[in-house]
């Protein structure tokens, strides 16, 4: 037996490769990490040229997110940042003329100020929605060549200035704001530079509110039907580089690989168009109103700050605007040179997503990009290898695909029960949580491969090297498959069989020196690229789902109430912790794991079951402690915190006010904390146990919230009443009513038409909803052609307090011609922590929270991030 196919025991073996095992998720983690420096200085010591100074972007960011503060639409602190950023853009604008007046060149910078109302159709979460915006901002820069030439085709860079209801939103967004801006310094300041074709740079106002600022640019602005692309830049973290998550051309995909630092994969890219992440950016309002392609980037790490409080300049990672804002410039000059695609990008259906046949991954410091007819070709001649280079092994493959198929059972099962086990049996869910990615992978990985490898003891005793046929074999045909029908992200499955298939090769003609045999670096070749590749998806894709999961994953059981235990709205309490969240993320590692170490299965024949029982039994013993150590763990942290929404509501049509509190995520404890706040801030009135609300279209509490708050499972208290409280909301000048106006009923054709007015002086984000069969009105040519429940939201700018609504209805057929409408909108004074500066202002509804909060953060410790909103509701039949 020779050096090259030693035959040694199992301990042997693994010491052995273990060399190479930890050095390729080291590498990935490491390429993963990497930021590069920040700079400081406007201008390269080295070049004097112009650069981008992180410095000075996170100024612009600070400023915004802490000098101004919750930029929430519709508040005082909105128009500020509209008022700011358009001193920004004169001040741009200045600069430019300066400079063209010293040199000469081709240049221009034209500034505007847009300003606009409208309406727009905005599904979501599989509910229809409607919203109107009325006189809403953007601001857009200009930067071209001067030229009516230079200015047809244009390229879009998108950003948005507002931040939503409970953050100051540094990262997001006022972080792309900063970015943008230093680009259109560094690009004015760069000797020499012009556009060949203009650059757009749109600091769009109102994103949170439902994407009302890009779709008034888009529809509205009179520079819209220039655009030829649109990059959109976006924040849902504070670390890491920013990722490309959605891609809509080749043409686009081209352009990013120049980028100097690019990070995006097609298989982030399917995963978000999947539309199991509940996000959503202006991205789909260029797409929907320009029809032009485009890149969606955004920061992604640590998304436990996502519309968060802690959203601040001081929790962003250093080196993250350099990064973003290299890139994003690098991706500027790249698409404004001459020879640029921009102007073969005319406007055209077929460029939407659906129809983009590229597959792309960054790899190392490559970039990889091919047509996915190469793919098919390629990943078609790799499966016709490994079927001529394992045809000796086709004999044994039922055996080996039992084997392999149990492996990938094996580790889907484990890993799931012990989620279960944590989640139902030991009530100790989301364990994991305030550990962050890390640890999450690090209690289902070894759950993982033990499932793996256990299963390997069920299954009749194989030949190693048929397994290892049989897993080279289904990775090259799964990709394959998957690619014809046109999966991008079949990639991943090529990039683990090519390695495996190399190693078979050389096993086959170097390696061994019997036929039959497996080498052991023969491991070690197969199994580097795809750990490494394994750890580069896996890593960032646990990274996002885990915090997401405190949010987003919820499943029905809190909605179910049978009809006998529904009295008066309130429900029997749902057993807590309902949200499979221990689940989802077990199987998201369960699977790509599986996928990273795919020679695992044959490994497990590679010594007799004596061996591989021993390995089993440590496993096993990894992962009880794995639990035992987890189930001591708090599932919350000053850091990674519980969101909690708070709602002070005032009825004005029954003059009563009431606390709603509800959470998102599943974990332990919140019925328990809801009974406390109960006794500590309740009218008292209610002595039974808070019971848990029907969640559903009619629970008009949260409408504010609307459709998210389908996620929700909310509680109602009752407050206690002041006596000396006298509304101003329904006093006559300051009411918030809805009222009719030219209402006419026309009894022969069965219809009524009208025009709703809402007025709501001191309120923002108002919302109703009513039952009605609409025949025709404002929002769009097709309402639904049945009596159905509508929801419409507004937002507008500060101070903006009346909107309308057309209405066509079908009169019903029991002649009572009035309609039911529910209402409701938020203080814009009342909302903590965004206008503690002006609490005094805010009425009952502030003085609450003022206690409510420094109460939560004593009894929390800290980790609990709690959104409080003032709102005002009622009931008005039409
Ligand atoms: C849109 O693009 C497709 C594919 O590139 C092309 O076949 C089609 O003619 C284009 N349509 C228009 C209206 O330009
Ligand atoms: C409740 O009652 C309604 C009407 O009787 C019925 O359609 C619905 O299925 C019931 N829901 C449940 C959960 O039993
Ligand atoms: C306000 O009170 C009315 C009348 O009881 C009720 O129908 C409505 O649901 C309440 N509104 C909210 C938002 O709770
Ligand atoms: C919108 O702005 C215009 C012009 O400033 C003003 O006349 C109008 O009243 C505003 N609309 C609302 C709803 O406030
Ligand atoms: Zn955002």
């Amino acid at each position: 037996m020779s050096l090259l196919s030693p035959k040694w025991g199992l301990g042997r073996s693994l010491l052995a490769l273990s060399p190479f095992f930890l050095v390729a998720p080291l590498i990935a983690l490491k390429q993963h990490h990497s930021l590069p420096e920040p700079e400081t200085a406007l201008t390269n010591a080295r070049t004097n040229l112009p650069q981008i100074s992180e410095a000075r972007v996170l100024g612009y960011a600070k400023y915004l997110s802490e000098n101004i503060g919750y930029r929430t639409v519709g508040t005082y602190e909105h128009a500020q940042a509209d008022a700011w950023m358009v001193e920004q853009a004169e001040e741009a604008k200045r600069n430019c003329e300066r400079v063209v007046k010293e040199t000469g060149r081709k240049l221009q910078c034209e500034v505007w100020r847009q300003q606009g109302s409208g309406t727009h159709r905005f599904d979501m979460m599989g509910k229809r929605l409607y919203k109107s915006y009325q006189n809403l901002t953007n601001i857009v820069v200009r930067v071209s060549d001067g030229t009516d030439a230079g200015k047809e085709h244009a390229l879009l860079l998108n950003s948005h200035l507002d931040s939503t209801l409970p953050s100051p939103g540094a990262a997001d967004d006022a972080i792309s704001v900063g970015i943008m801006l230093d680009c259109i310094r560094v690009l004015v300041d760069t000797p020499g530079w012009s556009p060949a074709y203009a650059v757009i740079f749109l600091f769009n106002h109102a994103e949170e509110s439902l994407q009302d600022g890009s779709h008034l640019f888009s529809t509205q602005h009179p520079i819209a039907h220039t655009v030829r692309a649109v990059i959109n830049l976006e924040a849902a973290g504070t670390t890491g580089r920013e990722l490309l998550f959605q891609a809509t051309s080749e043409e686009m995909v081209e352009a990013y690989s120049h980028v100097p630092r690019p990070f995006g994969t097609i298989f982030a890219n399917d995963i978000f168009n999947s539309g199991v992440l509940l996000s959503d950016t202006d991205f789909r309002q260029f797409e929907e109103y320009l029809d032009v392609p485009g890149l969606d980037i955004a920061i992604v790490g640590n998304s436990y700050l996502y519309h968060m409080r802690k959203d601040l300049v001081e929790n962003i990672e250093a080196g993250v605007a350099q990064n973003m804002g290299e890139n994003t410039l690098a991706l500027i000059r790249h698409l404004t040179a001459p020879g640029s695609p921009i102007p073969t990008l005319v406007a055209n259906s077929s460029h939407k997503h659906k129809h983009m046949r590229v597959v792309y991954f960054g790899l190392m410091s490559h970039f990889f990009m091919y047509r996915f007819s190469t793919a098919k070709v390629i990943y078609g001649a790799l499966l016709l290898g490994s079927l001529v280079l394992t045809r000796s092994a086709w004999r044994g493959q039922r055996r080996g695909v039992v084997a392999v198929m149990s492996g990938l059972l094996g580790s889907l099962l484990t890993p799931n029960i012990v989620a279960l086990v944590m989640h139902r049996v030991l009530g100790k869910g989301m364990s994991w949580f305030a550990g962050g990615h890390f640890a999450a992978i690090a209690l289902y990985a070894p759950a993982t491969l033990l499932g793996g490898l256990a299963s390997q003891l069920f299954v009749p005793t194989t030949d190693e090297k048929t397994v290892f046929s049989s897993i080279l074999l289904l990775q090259t045909a799964t990709a394959f498959g998957i690619q014809l029908f046109n999966v991008g992200s079949a990639a991943m499955f090529f990039i683990s069989g090519l390695p495996i298939f190399v190693a078979l090769l050389i096993n086959n003609a170097v390696l061994t020196t019997r036929k039959g045999e497996i080498s052991l670096w023969s491991y070690a070749l197969g199994q580097f690229l795809p750990l490494l590749t394994g750890t580069l998806i896996m890593v960032p894709t646990v990274e996002v789902f885990v915090p997401l999961v405190s949010t987003s994953f919820k499943s029905q059981t809190n909605y179910l109430c049978e009809n006998g235990s529904n009295i008066d709205g309130l429900c029997r309490p749902a057993d807590s912790g309902d949200v499979p969240a221990d689940n989802i993320v077990a199987t998201i590692i369960s699977v790509l794991g599986s996928q990273a170490v795919p020679l695992a299965i044959p490994f497990a024949h590679r010594f007799g079951r004596k061996s591989l029982r021993t390995l089993v039994l440590l496993l096993g013993a990894a992962t009880l402690m794995n639990m035992a150590i987890y189930m001591r763990k708090d599932v919350f942290d000053e850091m990674h915190q519980k969101r909690l929404f708070v709602l002070h509501l005032e009825n004005v049509t029954t003059h009563e006010q009431h606390l709603h509190i509800a959470s998102a995520d599943g974990a332990p404890g919140f019925h328990e904390l809801v009974r406390d706040i109960s006794n500590e801030f309740g009218s008292g009135l209610t002595t039974a146990e808070p019971a848990p609300l029907i969640m559903n279209d009619y629970n008009s509490d949260w409408d504010s919230l609307y459709p998210f708050s389908a996620f929700l499972s909310p509680y109602k208290i009752e407050l206690p009443r002041d006596p000396d409280y006298i509304s101003p909301w329904t006093a006559r000048e300051t009411s918030f009513i809805l009222t009719a106006v030219n209402d006419v009923t026309d009894l022969e054709a069965g219809t009524r038409s009208f025009t709703l007015q809402v007025n709501h002086p001191g309120l923002i984000w108002t919302v109703i909803a009513f039952d009605a069969h609409v025949l025709k009105w404002n929002l769009d040519n097709n309402p639904p052609t049945e009596y159905a429940r509508h929801h419409v939201k507004e937002a507008s700018f500060y101070k903006a307090d009346t909107w309308t609504l057309d209405l066509v209805v079908k009169l019903p057929e029991d002649g009572n011609r009035g309609i039911l409408f529910n209402f409701i909108g938020l203080q814009e004074k009342a909302m903590w922590p965004g206008k503690m500066a002006v609490k005094a202002e805010g009425g009952p509804a502030m003085k609450l929270f003022e206690n409510l909060d420094s109460w939560l953060e004593e009894k929390m410790g800290g980790t609990m991030d709690a959104l409080l909103l003032g709102c005002v509701a009622g009931t008005t039949v039409v």
